[in-house]
């Protein structure tokens, strides 16, 4: 999510994501796998397995092995930099719109029509800005699989008619009853069938594995925290029951077929009766026995009118049901009747993701970033190891385990500092009874510890195979220079930057590792921005704010950005997905793939195991940054939006969709 895509009004502003909160502080994967493990090795089932299968699944790593040496060299001619209504890619490639928000997942359904939308056909049909994408093959062939997709936020201005442009945070009065049924079906996760016939893929509308799961799903709780007096609610007096998963941003993978979902910017959906002298609705200082935890959650941030319909959503009338959101979920896609857990050992924060790898002695290794300005970097290590073909077994390995949060030594070290109740400030001196206060409180426990606040830490993705693992910082306009340090080192951060950590022998859980940046973004050309790039490029080939990334089928690195409203007032080039080298001659030299349409930002970014499709998540086209671009130079609106992309039909608004690349011809992508 844009840290200002929902309000350009200074006053909103100060409630969105990139509001500090925290305190003042000054060729074939196999070929990789290979190289690095024997085949001894990967037969007995150490780590060049677990590791290959936790992205790319059995039957990936099999065929995988048979594939020549690997190159990290990206083969295909750059997009030109800029911006219009329309997407782009590489010459060679097709682009195949795969589904959009308002397309059915049943058979029988009418085509989609905004104008007649309800809450309860919203939850049989695709929801709202898709972010993370993961893909879960369903034969050896691949030709099938269950997409599973992210819907981050609802975005009013463009998906109603008549509302007129982007509301303000407090009292968007056109905002019916109605709406927010329709949002709160908009949002959550949709596990789709997919299947590539005559050459493209599209949704299989019979398919028994096909789920929306909404703001509304059961789930429920495991870890430390669940069933804790702070998760109880009026309504759920076993802190046990919940309802909904919110702002799910980026995610992951699990080596046993699951999914993860990151909750992000939930503080949005909170809302308060409570108003301040100036007449806005507070967003701080409420009062009330969880005030300081409040306040470094920022709930509540009044964005949304669900708090208007649903009392759960009103701090003043629910303290706690805060307090059951900005966790991870794990969701079992091929059990269409199972219900999400949500995880409280990973920790409550704003989770941007939740990216998995198994150590190489078999425990598994979730990373995550918590995406505010001066937030931190967080890693957990399960209790237990993983079992192979166990999935209930594995399903509890995020039960229990070891929270982590990064300290960035100006050495050049990292130290993971362990959110442990009892251990050093983790003590009822500063508020915490248990384990589960540490958890719900990991913000503020990670103060504490006095983890490094980075330039708001988005996707924290481990290579597959290297030890590496390389941390996205999209960008932080609010560090001062006295706020500097080696890890986050200029002022203004406007560009972001990219910092490569290396875990010793490839061990995940080790205490210690060591850090470098990969890049530093902004215009090459220009000396005062201070960026750091590759000497080789390109001038259409920097970017600015990466978000999101992913390796494809060799291993290589790919970036996804989102600048929010600023691409328009300081890059003039759309949001898009960057291949990125790593190594050697290539090392920190980005081509242009794909290029997103006006106003959008490039999401969930996923390859197939056999590299040859490539899926993409183009979320809120239209929206960000139109105001200040010349050609259209005003908001959006659902009635006159800066494109109508992807249909480009006179009735249809623009709507975000999943695209499915492929090279003409087929072939490995970037090859
Ligand atoms: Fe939802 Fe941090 O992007
Ligand atoms: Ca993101
Ligand atoms: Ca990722």
């Amino acid at each position: 999510m844009t840290k200002d895509s929902f309000s350009n009004k200074a006053e909103a502003f100060e409630a969105f994501d990139d509001t500090p909160l925290s305190p003042a502080h000054g060729d074939a994967i196999g070929a990789v796998i290979a190289r690095r493990f024997s085949r001894r090795d990967l037969l007995k089932g150490s780590l060049g397995v677990a590791a290959a299968t936790a992205l790319f699944g059995d039957a990936a790593l099999q065929s995988a092995l048979a594939q020549p040496k690997p190159s990290f060299t990206f083969s295909f001619p750059a997009v030109p930099a800029g911006v219009d209504e329309k997407h782009h890619v590489a010459e060679g490639y097709d682009v195949n719109i795969l589904i959009r928000w308002g397309d059915p997942l049943s058979e029988g359904k009418a085509a989609f029509d905004p104008r007649a939308l309800t809450a309860e056909e919203q939850t049989q049909r695709f929801g709202y800005n898709n972010d993370y994408i993961a893909f879960f093959p369903l034969d050896d062939r691949g030709t099938r699989g269950l997409l599973c997709v992210n819907h981050e936020y609802a975005s009013p201005e463009v998906m109603f008619p008549g509302v007129g442009v982007r509301p303000d945070r407090n009292d968007f009065a056109k905002i019916t009853e109605a709406h927010v049924g329709i949002e709160m079906a908009a949002h959550g996760v949709a596990v789709v069938e997919i299947v590539f016939e005559g050459g493209k893929w599209k949704p299989v509308l019979s398919s028994k594995f096909n789920r929306r799961i909404t703001a509304s799903s059961e789930m429920t709780a495991d870890g430390p925290a669940a069933g804790h007096d702070r998760l109880k609610t009026a309504a759920d007096p076993s802190g046990l029951k919940l309802w909904g998963t919110l702002n799910n941003c980026a995610g992951g993978q699990t080596s046993w077929g699951t999914y993860l979902t990151g909750e992000e910017n939930c503080n949005g959906y909170f809302w308060t009766d409570q108003k301040g002298a100036d007449g806005k609705r507070l967003n701080k200082g409420l009062g009330g026995a969880q005030q300081k935890s409040y306040d470094r959650y920022g709930i509540p941030s009044n964005w949304y009118s669900w708090g208007k319909y649903h009392e759960r959503f009103n701090v003043d009338k629910e303290a706690n049901e805060c307090n059951r959101f900005n966790w991870i979920v794990e969701i079992d896609p091929h059990d269409p009747a199972s219900t999400p857990v949500k995880h409280t050992a990973l920790g409550r924060f704003r989770h941007e993701g939740a990216e998995m790898i198994v150590n190489k002695d078999g425990r598994v290794v979730v990373y995550s970033g918590d995406d505010s300005p001066f937030e931190y970097v967080y890693r957990f290590v399960s209790r237990d190891a993983v079992k192979l073909g166990d999935k209930a077994a594995n399903m509890k390995l995020l039960s229990e385990g070891a929270l982590s949060v990064a300290r960035f030594n100006d050495d050049g070290t990292v130290t993971w500092l362990p959110l442990v109740f009892g251990q050093g400030p983790l003590t009822p001196v500063n508020g915490f009874q248990s384990q589960a206060d540490v958890l719900i409180d990991a913000r503020i426990a990670a103060d504490h510890l006095k983890a490094t606040p980075m330039d708001r830490p988005e996707d924290v993705q481990p290579h597959p195979t290297s030890g590496k693992v390389y941390i996205m910082l999209t960008n932080n306009e609010r560090r001062r220079p006295e706020q500097t340090n080696k890890a986050n080192p200029r002022p203004e951060n406007d560009f972001g930057h990219i910092i490569e950590m290396t875990a010793p022998g490839g061990d995940h859980a080790s205490d210690t590792f060591t850090w470098d940046f990969l890049i530093k973004c902004g215009d090459p050309k220009v000396a005062k921005m201070g960026a750091l790039w590759n000497p080789a490029i390109a001038s259409d080939g920097w970017f600015s704010s990466p978000d999101n990334c992913t390796f494809d089928s060799q291993g290589r690195l790919w970036v996804g950005t989102d600048q929010g409203s600023a691409w328009s007032r300081k890059t003039e080039r759309a949001d898009g997905f960057y291949a990125m080298g790593t190594e050697g001659e290539e090392r920190g030299l980005p081509r242009l793939f794909f290029r997103c349409p006006v106003g959008a930002e490039m999401c969930g970014l996923c390859f197939t195991p056999d590299g040859q499709t490539l899926f993409l998540a183009v979320q809120h086209p239209g929206t960000d940054g139109v105001k200040d671009w010349k050609p259209f130079g005003r908001e959006s609106t659902f009635e006159d939006p800066a494109t109508r992309w992807p249909d480009f039909h006179p009735e249809m608004p623009p709507r975000p969709s999943i695209v499915a690349v492929r090279k003409k011809g087929g072939g490995r992508i970037a090859t």
